[in-house]
Parts: C-alpha cells; structure tokens; sequence
C-alpha cells in the first residue's frame, strides 16, 4: 500500500538486533527525513533506519524547540515518509505529552503512529521513568527505540540543549536510563549528546545496539538530522552536526539564477515549451464589452 518502485528488502527489526553481534563489524546508518522526496532520496542512499524525528518542530516548523508538536503532526509525516521507503525500516517519534502521562496513553500513541503513520516501530525519549511504558508498548506488538542522554523534548528540565551523562552521576545515570530501556524491550537505544567513553560503556554493557548522535564513535550506529547532514541548515549547529554537503547554497545559487534568467526572460526556452500549435490557431469568443453576463469561452488548449 505504501510501496516505491524500488523492490529491494525491507529491513526488519531482527535484523537491526542482529547488527549488534554482527562479526562484519557493520554499523547501522539512520537518518532523519520529514517528507516523501527526502525519504526516497536517503532510501536510494542506502539508510538502513529513517527516523520521523519530532525534530520536524525545528526543522520544518522553524519551532524554537520541539515541544509543541503533536501526534497528528507526526502521523502526517511519517505516512508521507511511508511511501517513499521501499528498504529503510521506519521510525516514528512520539512526541511530548503523548506518552508521558500514563503507560495506557503511550500504547495508545504508539497505536496511532502505527496505524496511521504506517511507521514500523516507535521512538520515546527517557529512561527508568518510561521504562513500564515501553514494556506495555512491546507488550502491544509495537517495537520501540529508547532515547536517552540529551532529551530535547526534556530541554527545559535540562537548562538547554547540553551534554549529559558527565560525572560519575551523570555517567552512571546514562547507563541506568539505557539497562532500564533494554529491560523493558527496546530493540535499539538511541544515545544524544554524551561523552564517547559513556557512550562506549554503554554500548559495551547492552545487548541491543546503540545509535548515537553526538555519542562518539563506538556505538552500534549513528543518526544524524537530514539537513545538518546535506548542509540545508542555516544558523547554529551542534558541534557533532558534521556537515556531508551544501546543498543550501546550491539551492541558494540554483534559486537566484532562475530569479536572473525569469527578469532577463531567458527562462523559458523553447526547451522548455510545449510544441507550438501552428495547424490550429487560438479561437477566442469574447463577451461584447457591453454584456457582462455573456457566457465566455477562450479554446486556449486545442
Ligand atoms: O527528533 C529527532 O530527530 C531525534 C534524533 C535527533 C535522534 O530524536
């Protein structure tokens, strides 16, 4: 139903799993996308995950943080992103206040992005304190990736978009967060914003494989923001953001040469025209200009 024309395998969440004791060594490559064109583009690119990341608040919805954004906002999305997967396994955020409030309204919400987001599994950020909502979510049948470290939709709890898990506390608390995770059934735990050697500690610890984003180079895989990734991004971006592309200025440059050859009337050429309609001219049948409520047929196509 949500098919491409690419026929390739889908990737499934034991195959995620497996990629932990993977002896190939190889890592999982996840990225985000928001809309059908991206999502087919990074598919053809070969991502294994696509994240709906409820980061769409800042990217698509120029939100300052991630907070305001709803379930619906993120069932829309993930269906677009839906059809332009034919291999990538698909992930939807939950976004805030649609899961904390209770493990019968995370089931609820994962429910939704599965039924109407045609997502495969769910992503929650948190630890111990969701940790009786993801085991009644994967109690439901719904595979779930955990998220700790760095929370954004925690970002006023946290006094900004800071480094966590620093300190033997923070540290330790990083790794309880993600053994509470693994516990209650998460298949893959995404770790933001830590030190490389928490990180590490902690991919070491779980038996399910880690994605990082700002988490070093020891996890299972890495996740990175589909804009920070092509360059589209203007403004401020997280030092680990590494930048692949930049494509904002070649849309930039792409943009202002069509603003150019519009002005100089260069664009369009007869390239880019229909063929012209010689054998059979434009009829025209205009109203008398003294009869407004005469009936009007301009034959433009034919
Ligand atoms: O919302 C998001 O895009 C995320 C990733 C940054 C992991 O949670």
């Amino acid at each position: 139903m949500y098919g491409s024309q690419n026929t390739a395998k889908k990737v499934t969440v034991p195959d995620l799993r497996a990629r932990k004791a993977n002896a190939s060594g190889e890592k999982i490559a996840m990225v985000t996308a928001y809309d059908f064109t991206m999502a087919r583009l990074v598919d053809e690119a070969g991502v294994d995950m696509v994240l709906v990341g409820d980061s769409l608040g800042m990217v698509v919805q120029g939100l300052t943080t991630t907070i305001p954004v709803t379930l619906e906002e993120m069932a829309y999305h993930c269906r677009a992103v839906a059809r332009g997967l034919a291999r990538a396994h698909l992930v939807g955020d939950l976004p805030f206040m649609s899961y904390q409030v209770s493990p019968a309204q995370a089931v609820e919400s994962a429910g939704k992005l599965m039924k109407e987001g045609a997502c495969e599994s769910i992503k929650l950020e948190g630890g111990q304190e969701v940790a009786e909502h993801v085991h009644r979510i994967v109690r439901a049948g719904v595979p779930v990736v955990g998220h700790v470290g760095l929370t954004p939709q925690s970002v006023h709890a946290l006094g900004g978009f800071k480094v966590q898990g620093r300190g033997a506390s923070g540290a330790e608390k990083v790794m309880a967060d993600a053994l509470a995770l693994e516990q209650a059934g998460a298949f893959a735990i995404v770790l933001e914003a830590i030190p490389p050697d928490v990180a590490a500690e902690v991919t070491a610890m779980l038996s399910v494989p880690t994605i990082g984003i700002g988490a070093g180079a020891a996890c299972d895989g890495q996740v990175l923001v589909c804009t920070d990734l092509l360059g589209l991004a203007r403004g401020h971006q997280p030092k680990f953001a590494k930048r692949f592309a930049e494509l904002g200025d070649a849309a930039v440059d792409a943009v202002s040469q069509y603003v150019n050859e519009v002005r100089a009337g260069t664009f369009p050429a007869a390239t880019h025209a229909y063929k012209p309609n010689a054998a059979a001219p434009v009829h025209r049948v205009l109203p008398p200009a003294d009869e407004f409520d005469a009936p009007l047929a301009l034959d433009l196509w034919h």
